[in-house]
Parts: C-alpha cells; sequence; structure tokens
C-alpha cells in the first residue's frame, strides 16, 4: 500500500487589501480596528473584485501546486473542492476548475471532481478523502483545494459587523500523491454534531418551503437579510471550537502514538487568533511552532489550512522531514485534526 504524501502546495489570495479601517471608511461600518484586533486578531483581508469566483482564485493556486510538484496538469486523476461559498447553488466549483485547468480539452481525460461541503473544516475532511484514495492505490495525484469568496455574501453595514468584520477571500491548493518513502498523511480523525446546525449557517434559501424562496406577487424571488447573510452565535461557537480543537488534537496524537512535543509545526484553523492562543495555552504549544496568517487574511474557512501551508513551505519554515498538525473546526459543527509527516 502507498502511502499519501503532500508532493505540493500553492496559495493565492486577491490583490485588493481592505483594512479594518477600510471597514469604517469605505463601508460606513461602526467598528473599529482595536475592537477586531482585540477580539480576532484580524487586521485586514482580501476582496475579490465582481466577476471573481473561488474557481477563479483556485486557479493560480493549483498551477503553483502542480509546479511546485513538479508535475503536469495532466498528471492529476481528481479535483476535491472544498468550498463554502460555490458559485452557483450547482454545480460545484470542482468541475469548473477542471475546465480552467484545461482539463477537459481533447487528449486529456476527463477526470472526476468531488465538491465537498463543510466549511471550515472542509479542507481536512477532504485531505483525509484524497489520502484514502490515493492510499487504496486507485489514484496517484489527488488535488485538494479550499477556496473563498466571502465578500459577495457579506453584510458589510453594521448590522452585519460581528459577522462581516470576520471573513476575507483566498484559496490554497495541496496536491495528495502516492509514494513508497516512508512519509505522508500518517492519520487523520474527523468530527461532526449536526444538533448545531443553525448555530453558523447560510440558509438563503428553505428547502423545505414551497417554493423553495418566497415569491412576490411579480414572481420576483425574496429573500430577508437574516435569510441572505451568515448567521451566528459567536460566543457558542469560540467555546466549541475550544473544546473540539482540543480534543481532536489529542485524539489523532493518541491514535498516532505521537505526544504534542512531537510535532514540529501546528496549522490551526484561522478563525479567530483568541481561539488558537486559547487552544495553544491550554495545551502549551510554543507560539514559535504555529504558523497563523489571519491578521493579514482574515478567516478564509476552506482556504486556511491550505494557505498557511504553502506560505510555510515557501517561506522556508516547513521543511520535508517535519511532522505537522493540521486542526480544523467550523460550522456543522464539524471538526478534524491530520497528522502528516512532511
Ligand atoms: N465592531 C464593533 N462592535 C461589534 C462588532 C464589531 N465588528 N461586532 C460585534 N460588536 C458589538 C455587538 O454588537 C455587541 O454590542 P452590544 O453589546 O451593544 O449589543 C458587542 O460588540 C458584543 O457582541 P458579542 O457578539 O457578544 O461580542 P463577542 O465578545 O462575543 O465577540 C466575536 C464577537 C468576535 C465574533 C466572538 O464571539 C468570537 O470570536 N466568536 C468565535 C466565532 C468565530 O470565530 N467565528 C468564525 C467563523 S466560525 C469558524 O471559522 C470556526
Amino acid at each position: 500500500m502507498p502511502n499519501a504524501y503532500i508532493s505540493g502546495t500553492g496559495y493565492y489570495v486577491p490583490p485588493r487589501v481592505v483594512t479594518n479601517d477600510d471597514l469604517v471608511k469605505d463601508y460606513g461600518i461602526d467598528t473599529s480596528h482595536e475592537w477586531i484586533v482585540k477580539r480576532t486578531g484580524i487586521e485586514a483581508r482580501r476582496y475579490a473584485e465582481k466577476g471573481v469566483g473561488p474557481s477563479d482564485l483556485a486557479l493560480p493556486a493549483a498551477e503553483k501546486a502542480i509546479e511546485n510538484a513538479g508535475l503536469d496538469k495532466s498528471d492529476i486523476d481528481m479535483i476535491i473542492f472544498c468550498t463554502l461559498s460555490p458559485t452557483y447553488a450547482f454545480p460545484g466549483d470542482g468541475v469548473m476548475l477542471q475546465e480552467k485547468l484545461g482539463r477537459c480539452e481533447d487528449g486529456h481525460r476527463f477526470i472526476p471532481a468531488l465538491d465537498i461541503r463543510n466549511q471550515c473544516s472542509g479542507f481536512l475532511y477532504g485531505l483525509s478523502t484524497a489520502t484514502a484514495m490515493v492510499k487504496s492505490g486507485a489514484l496517484k495525484h489527488v488535488m485538494v483545494v479550499g477556496a473563498e469568496v466571502h465578500s459577495a455574501a457579506l453584510d458589510l453595514t453594521t448590522r452585519g459587523r460581528t459577522v462581516s468584520s470576520l471573513f476575507g477571500d483566498g484559496a490554497g491548493v495541496s496536491i495528495v500523491s502516492a509514494t513508497e518513502e516512508d512519509r505522508g498523511v500518517r492519520n487523520w480523525h474527523l468530527g461532526a454534531d449536526g444538533r448545531f446546525a443553525d448555530v453558523l449557517c447560510q440558509r438563503v434559501w428553505d428547502m423545505r418551503e414551497r417554493p423553495f424562496i418566497p415569491q412576490d406577487e411579480n414572481g420576483v424571488g425574496q429573500v430577508k437579510p437574516e435569510m441572505m447573510f451568515a448567521e451566528m452565535n459567536g460566543r457558542l461557537v469560540f467555546k466549541h471550537a475550544i473544546e473540539r480543537m482540543v480534543a481532536v488534537l489529542m485524539t489523532a496524537c493518541w491514535e498516532a502514538g505521537i505526544t504534542l512535543e512531537d510535532v514540529d509545526l501546528f496549522c490551526f484553523h484561522q478563525a479567530n487568533l483568541r481561539i488558537n492562543q486559547y487552544v495553544s495555552d491550554m495545551l502549551k504549544i510554543p507560539a514559535e511552532k504555529t504558523v497563523h496568517n489571519i491578521q493579514r487574511f482574515g478567516n478564509t474557512t476552506a482556504a486556511t489550512i491550505p494557505i498557511l501551508l504553502a506560505e510555510a513551505e515557501e517561506s522556508g519554515k516547513l521543511k520535508p522531514g517535519m511532522k505537522v498538525a493540521c486542526i480544523a473546526f467550523g460550522s456543522g459543527f464539524t471538526w478534524g485534526a491530520a497528522l502528516i509527516d512532511w
């Protein structure tokens, strides 16, 4: 049975920087740099321009990851696209990226494209799925994408400030490849608790209703703001995020037969710097063994971990031979951890 290792990483964030002060200045939101930094650590985020979707952000990240892996795009056997902000309700962005990568042209195989809708934990669900497929021997190179365009669906008014100040746009890609070397994704542990599905959600429509989006007398669909934008009980999310991230990380280490001291680099999902500092303090993880980018990019949900991995590899902080722990928690609630020998 082959091992499954990450052969290449890449990321892309849109060029437009939106600082906390810009939220006040450009959008008139009643907030402040001090409030947002103190509670979340976020100083700025990136917003994509109109006309740019998650698969557009994913394309340069995917091309970089393919280049870093020393592969050609024709080597990729499958795309797993993780996002909570798909361009359309259906189909997913996986097929859009497949087309943008030129994988529908004559002479190419029509590789499968799978979309994963597990929000902040999406990348770790995707990584686990890719690992299982590669280890089974079925596929050699699986591209796992985390890409989000949040800026189109944020309530950028004072009414929506609790949620809208948190999120940003971006994309990260990891390619999971087969190897006979003694390295790669050692184990992963995933979990979910559907009792909290409504605590952090973006409804937009309700398929139990008739029709699923209310219509006015002219047949025009009407979506109320509370349905259109994400809803969140921030304090409950905060509490569960800490508990679940601690538990899933400890479980993954226990299952792998290692201790936290054996881990060289911790990549936490970037929801809130304070959540990650709490978890690190509880587990006595030294700051120099962690990487963060929420200060610059905000919460890019499914993209946070693959962007972190790509940045850490690019900067030389992440090197072959290191033991890496990736940990996530998010809407669902869903959570996960993966341990990787890089
Ligand atoms: N600027 C200024 N004031 C604000 C802002 C803002 N951006 N957002 C909220 N407030 C106000 C509220 O309106 C409220 O005012 P009021 O007392 O007059 O009603 C006050 O601040 C306190 O609001 P809370 O929601 O209780 O603020 P809290 O201290 O809980 O901080 C926060 C909110 C930062 C969202 C916090 O709950 C949190 O970090 N939760 C974790 C959730 C999270 O990180 N979610 C990310 C997505 S999920 C994921 O990726 C895991």
